[in-house]
C-alpha cells in the first residue's frame, strides 16, 4: 500500500548538487543529505558517479545506505525506462518503510535532470519535495566571466543531439545561447557555428567549477577528447552587454 500523507512514511527528496564544486550546493541540499539515511544517486554502468563525487567530502564515512541507479550516460539511450521502473520499485520500498530518500541531481534537478523519471513514476504516490540546484549554465557563465543574457536578449538552450538545421535555425534567431549535451556532437556544433559565422562569438567550457575546468576558443578543442561535462556558450551581440 502506498501513503496518501506523510504519517510514518518517508519522503523522497529530489536535491541539487550544483555543477561540481561541493561549495555550490545550497544550504538547503547539505541539511537535508546530512539527514537522510538513504542516498540514491545516478551512476554509469561502470565506475564512479560524477554526481555522488560532487557531495563526497559531506558523504563519505556517513555510513547512509548508498543506491547507485547505474544507466548508461548516452544522451541518445536515455530515458531508460526500466531502470526507471526497477529503482522507483526500490526507492518506495525505503520510504514505506519510514526511511527519506536523498535522490543526488547534478546542477538542478529539472533542467535536463534525469530525477524528473523517477519523479513522474513516484509523486502521485509518494511525498517528493525537489530542492532547486546551481545549473552548470550559470557556472558556465560564471566562468566566462561574461553575462549569459541582458536587458531583452533572447537566451536559447540547445541541447547538442539535435540536428545541424535545427541548431541552425533556432540559433538564428537566438540573441544568446547555450548548447549543452556537446560530447561527440562537437564536430557536428562546430560546422553549424562556423556556417552561421558564430565562431567568434562562441566558447568553450568544459567541466566548469571543478579543478579541470577548461575555457576555450572553438578552434582550440580536440574534438576527440570533447567529454560529456561540457557546453558551448555564445553571444552573438559579443560584449555588448558591458554597455
Ligand atoms: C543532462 S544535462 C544535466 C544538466 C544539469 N541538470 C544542470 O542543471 O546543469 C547534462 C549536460 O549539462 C552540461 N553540464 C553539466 N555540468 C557541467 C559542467 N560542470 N561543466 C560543463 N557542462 C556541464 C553538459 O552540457 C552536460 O552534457
Amino acid at each position: 500500500m502506498t501513503p496518501s500523507t506523510t504519517n510514518g512514511f518517508g519522503t523522497l527528496y529530489g536535491i541539487g548538487v550544483g555543477p561540481g564544486d561541493p561549495e555550490l550546493i545550497t544550504l538547503k541540499a547539505h541539511r537535508l543529505l546530512m539527514a537522510a539515511p538513504v542516498i540514491a544517486f545516478p551512476a554509469p554502468i561502470e565506475g564512479e558517479s560524477f554526481t555522488r563525487r560532487i557531495v563526497a567530502p559531506y558523504l563519505d564515512g556517513t555510513g547512509k545506505e548508498e543506491i547507485p541507479v547505474r544507466m548508461p550516460m548516452s544522451a541518445d539511450r536515455f530515458p531508460a525506462q526500466e531502470v526507471y521502473d526497477r529503482t522507483s520499485r526500490e526507492l518506495g520500498a525505503h520510504l514505506n518503510a519510514g526511511r527519506d530518500v536523498a535522490y543526488l541531481c547534478q546542477g538542478d534537478p529539472f533542467f535536463y535532470g534525469s530525477f524528473m523519471y523517477l519523479y513522474s513514476r513516484m509523486a502521485d504516490d509518494f511525498r517528493v519535495e525537489i530542492v532547486p540546484g546551481v545549473s552548470s549554465i550559470m557556472a558556465g557563465g560564471a566562468a566566462l566571466g561574461a553575462a549569459l543574457a541582458s536587458r531583452n536578449d533572447t537566451f536559447t538552450v540547445l541541447p547538442g543531439p539535435l540536428p545541424a538545421e535545427e541548431l541552425a535555425a533556432r540559433l538564428a534567431t537566438a540573441d544568446a545561447a547555450v548548447i549543452i549535451k556537446v560530447g561527440s556532437h562537437f564536430e557536428k556544433i562546430r560546422g553549424v557555428l562556423a556556417a552561421s559565422d558564430l565562431l567568434s562569438r562562441s566558447r568553450y567550457i568544459e567541466r566548469a567549477t571543478l579543478e579541470t575546468e577548461c575555457v576555450l576558443p572553438i578552434e582550440e578543442v580536440d574534438p576527440g577528447q570533447v567529454p560529456y561535462f561540457s557546453m558551448i556558450l555564445v553571444h552573438k551581440r559579443g560584449d555588448a552587454w558591458k554597455t
